[in-house]
């Protein structure tokens, strides 16, 4: 190659080299600014979404304290004698629940869907515990809280009221542990 040729290759070389320098920069400030975009865009749409379901969260909070707050006549006293269990729903239809007149004569009620995995359970009056069929799953009458077996959270608590001869559902604590 002739030195004439050499360098008029060299010199397209070096224009184009120029060419994607500046190429290359204005992509990465295209990265940048995308970037930069897609941030902003996701935070408004976050912040956007969050707003937009509020009412709907806070009008569900208010549901639930309402339902779990109830007060509904369970059963009168004559009709579950000590060591009986009688199921009922509370606080809505769709929540099973069970009143049990334990040995040593207290009420106690609980929604009675399992905390392992929602199968029904049961009084167990020979061993005055509450008991799960399924899996084996055992829960202290007293309290609620699981005693062995796969359960690991107790059973929601029914608050109890017996005026006259009447006992109602009045309240439900959902507890975690
Ligand atoms: S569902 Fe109750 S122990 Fe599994």
């Amino acid at each position: 190659m002739d030195n004439k040729k050499k360098l008029a290759r060299n010199k397209y070389e070096t224009n184009d080299d120029m060419i994607n320098l500046i190429d290359n920069l204005n992509r990465d400030d295209d990265v940048k600014y995308n970037r930069r975009a897609f941030l902003k865009t996701a935070v408004g749409a976050s912040v956007t979404l969050g707003l937009a379901t509020l009412p709907f969260s806070i009008k569900a909070m208010m549901n639930t304290a309402g339902e779990d707050d109830k007060r509904i006549a369970i059963a009168k006293l004559s009709e579950i004698s000590k060591g009986q269990s009688l199921n009922f729903n509370y606080p809505t239809d769709e929540d099973p629940a069970i009143l049990v007149h334990t040995k040593d004569g207290k009420f106690v009620a609980y929604n009675n869907k399992c905390t392992h995995l929602q199968c029904p359970v049961f009084y167990e009056k020979e061993q005055d515990v509450l008991l799960c069929p399924c899996h084996k799953g055992y829960f202290d009458v007293k309290s609620g809280h699981p005693l062995a077996g796969p359960p690991q959270r107790e059973l929601p608590r029914i608050e109890l009221e017996i005026v006259d001869d009447t006992i109602y559902a009045v309240g439900r604590k959902v507890r975690h542990g």
